[in-house]
């Protein structure tokens, strides 16, 4: 049996695959155009992709296609509605990216709140001559109130951390979670307005779907305070990005600190320009660690799908139906 690996991932994962299967691995350093994907799979028995939209085209493409297997937890990238529909499992690569993306997620915060990426521009320049009482003055964080929008594992994993900070948590999500998770983590359920009010740092850890698209868009924007600070390391479609750069300019927040973009890997004009914004390149489970995990995951969920076996993360249990 045939998979084909979509980009290079780390030999942790590789090593789990060969000399079971058939291993077709996009050996360039670039994300394969679409006419390469189809090409790639025409007779590929499974996908491990990475950062590729997974469309009905691919899977028409792909007629031996059994399994599509994502390297990452979100997988808006793929139509999993068709793939049920054409009978192919869906997996992801969960848990093991939790507390690294958490830990990114705080050095967002940490970073805007105390305007560390500024500073290391200012002291590159050559600009530190004096101790001065009013340089780069930041705001605090500890005692502060963070909003979690969206408490499911790397939500948790965030307000885990504010503990240390002391901060009062609040959070908002689809519905409250249960009483032993605010309990442990001593977290209080408000609607998303409320949050968005009474919060110093507001963070997002919500799948991209059709009802968090935009969530944060202009008049959501307009309620944060003018003090508070964005954080986002979900999805970038989650912030209307325009809306952001408009508020962002305006003074209507105090900053924001983004690892995700709406039109990846572009940035909405006038982004670059502003000193208020800590800009990274996706970079939530960056760690050697972290990225060999998941490698190692997708290739289990691969070598589980392909022995008929159920995956260990298969996302569209409906697949299984008979
Ligand atoms: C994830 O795991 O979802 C990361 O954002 C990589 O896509």
């Amino acid at each position: 049996m045939k998979v084909f690996i979509s980009y290079r991932i780390p030999e942790a994962g590789l090593k789990k695959l060969r000399g079971k299967f058939e291993l077709s691995v996009n050996g360039e350093e670039r994300l394969l155009s679409k006419e390469e994907l189809l090409d790639g799979i025409a007779d590929a028995d499974a996908l491990l992709c990475v950062g590729n939209k997974i469309d009905r085209d691919v899977m028409d493409a792909g007629k031996k296609l059994k399994i599509i297997a994502n390297y990452g937890v979100g997988y808006n990238n793929i139509d999993v509605d068709c793939a049920t529909e054409k009978g192919i499992m869906v997996t992801n690569t969960p848990d093991v990216l939790t507390e690294t993306t958490a830990d990114l997620t705080w050095v967002l915060l940490m970073a805007i709140a105390r305007r560390i990426a500024e500073a290391d521009r200012f002291t590159r320049a050559g600009k530190f001559s004096k101790f001065d009482p009013y340089l780069l003055l930041g705001s605090d964080v500890y005692g502060k109130t963070l909003g979690i929008v969206g408490l499911g594992r790397i939500g948790q994993a965030v307000a885990r951390r504010a503990s240390g900070f002391d901060m009062k948590v609040l959070y908002y999500d689809v519905q409250p979670a249960a009483q032993e998770i605010e309990t442990r983590y001593k977290a209080k359920y408000v609607d998303l307005d409320t949050l968005l009010k009474q919060s110093d740092f507001v963070t997002l850890h919500v799948p991209l779907i059709d009802a968090t698209h935009h969530l944060m868009d202009k008049d959501r924007l307009s309620l944060m305070k003018r003090t508070a600070f964005l954080i986002n390391a979900s999805r970038g479609a989650v912030v209307d990005e325009q809306a952001l750069v408009k508020v962002l300019k305006e003074g209507g927040i105090a900053g924001a600190g983004l690892d995700v973009y709406e039109k990846e890997p572009q940035l909405s004009p006038g982004l670059t320009e502003l000193d208020n914004v800590v800009l990274i390149p996706h970079l939530g489970s960056a760690t050697l660690q972290t990225r060999e995990a998941m490698a190692e995951l997708a290739a289990e969920n691969v070598v589980a799908g392909l022995a008929g076996e159920t995956p260990p993360n298969l996302v569209n249990r409906d697949v299984l139906k008979p």
